[in-house]
């Protein structure tokens, strides 16, 4: 150990010692939510000294900011705290400190039963209380085995820092931007209004300021999100209250901020102005990722939708008349308590008759306390299972049929990040797909024009045009 330091100093021309520097290691679980608040936590904590790293070996802070919608989702963490604790006293024996962590959704839902089940776990922190983790880290330093659960009455926005400009710059060119949180929807099935709580909108001041500092940070893409984005509303700077669709026609005249995207949105609050900004908002990129879960009317009833197959296909009826360029994807569950084949088949035909450019699918897992679970007529996991592969398999389809249909076509392409290839650099199409492309006289950031060349099974290939 001694030779291995001073073989590294004599090697490294100039040292500064820094001794208080103190590194976090931050692993995401679940949504875009969750990469968000990992951001700002991150943020938070350099504040008080700590880096971020992403090597799990050099952390003195472990943070888990977890995922709590499905029960493996859930189980995850559980067995990656185990291998931690196994970590943390290897360290030990080493008179080294590891501070473990949990956060999000897993943190809110269980709080101290995590302390039970998981000794080696120093500190629990719910998702509405984020700001107050440089104090909670403080105290489970003192020996204090921390949980803070409560809902924050205090605005955690208002209290967590802004993204900095030199981190943004680090992370990318684009961005997402936590427009709202919590739901008051209560679909039968979900654990979100529980762990996340009611609806919260921040104000559009704030939202406002946040983008800019993030194009100033070279952001060149910016993503809403929100558990039910398009129920954001606020007062605007006129007075009057704002939806979402006023909220992105105003984002939209931030210069430099190139393409914004919005995530996830409920079909009830799909409202006039949210659809028009998708026929005159060139930066709003032609994408909707708006989830349906069911196509039949009896489950979507049980599931407290509150609206019928019907309605969702006439609302992207309406959408694509006016941007038929729109991609739509999903979100579907199967084997819903008292799915019957009848139900499933409707579910089927529905995904035929929108065509989804993407989506996402699961079996029905059961979450305590939400009233799915307490529903008669569960669904046998091999049922669920067939279901379930028989729906991937069409939507698979779909998503490749979809791919092929790009083929030929002209776009503006956001460069990203450097491709596998060298001389390549990848970009997202306007429908979210990955698109390599052989760019060599261009930069990350750069929006070039490209032509869709060819279509793989989860990307496209293009080539740069003049
Ligand atoms: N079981 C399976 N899938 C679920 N989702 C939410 N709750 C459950 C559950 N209990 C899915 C929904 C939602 C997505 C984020 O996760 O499809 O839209
Ligand atoms: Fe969960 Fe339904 Fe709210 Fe979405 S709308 S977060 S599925 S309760």
């Amino acid at each position: 150990m001694e030779a291995a330091m001073s073989e590294q100093s004599l090697s490294t021309p100039v040292v500064i010692a820094t001794p208080n520097t103190r590194k976090v290691f931050v692993k995401t679980y679940g949504c875009q939510m969750n990469v968000y608040d990992s951001e700002r936590m991150t943020d938070a904590l350099s504040k008080d000294g700590y880096q971020a790293t992403d090597v799990l070996e050099e952390a003195d802070l472990v943070l888990l900011n977890t995922c709590h919608i499905r029960e493996k989702a859930a189980e995850k963490v559980y067995s990656e705290l185990g291998r931690l604790r196994d970590m943390k006293k290897a360290r030990a024996k080493d008179g080294r400190e590891m501070v473990i962590g949990v956060t999000g959704c897993v943190a809110q839902a269980e709080g101290k039963e995590i302390l039970r089940r998981a000794p080696a776990v120093d500190l629990v922190i719910g998702p509405q209380t984020y700001h107050r983790l440089p104090d909670a880290l403080r105290r489970a330093k003192g020996g204090e085995r921390v949980v803070e659960t409560d809902y924050a009455l205090e605005d955690k926005f208002e209290h967590l820092p802004a993204p900095e400009k030199a981190k943004t710059r680090a992370r990318g060119v684009t961005a997402f931007l936590t427009v709202q949180e919590g739901c008051d929807k209560f679909c039968t099935f979900c654990v979100v209004p529980y762990t996340r709580g009611s609806e919260v909108s921040r104000p559009v001041s704030q939202i406002v300021a946040e983008a800019e500092r993030l194009v100033d940070g070279g952001v060149r893409e910016i993503t809403l999100l929100g558990q039910n984005v398009n129920a954001w509303h606020g007062i605007g700077p006129d007075g009057t209250e704002w939806g979402l669709g006023d909220l992105l026609y105003r984002l939209a005249e931030i210069e430099g901020l190139a393409r914004l995207r919005y995530t996830t949105s409920h079909p009830r609050d799909m409202d006039d102005r949210l659809v028009e900004a998708h026929r005159d908002l060139p930066a709003l990129m032609p994408y909707l990722h708006l989830p349906v879960q069911s196509g039949s009317d009896r489950i979507l009833k049980a599931m407290n939708r509150r609206h019928t197959a019907a309605e969702y296909i006439a609302l992207i009826e309406r959408i694509r008349a006016i941007q038929p360029e729109l991609a739509i994807s999903g979100d579907f569950i199967v084997g819903f308590p008292g799915e019957t084949d009848q139900d499933f088949e409707d579910t089927m035909r529905l995904i035929e008759t929108v065509g989804y450019a993407q989506a996402f699918s699961f079996k029905y897992s059961i979450r305590p306390g939400t009233p799915g679970a307490e529903m008669d007529g569960h669904v046998d996991e091999a049922v669920k299972s067939e279901r379930l592969e028989r729906l991937q398999a069409l939507l698979f389809r779909q998503q490749r049929e979809f791919a092929r249909t790009c083929i030929g076509k002209e776009i503006d392409l956001l460069l990203e990040k450097p491709g596998r290839m060298p001389g390549q650099l990848v970009g997202r199409s306007p429908w979210l797909q990955p698109v390599n492309v052989d760019a060599k006289t261009s930069e990350i950031g750069d929006i070039i024009r490209v032509r869709i060349t060819d279509a793989g099974p989860n990307s496209l290939f293009a080539e740069a045009i003049r």
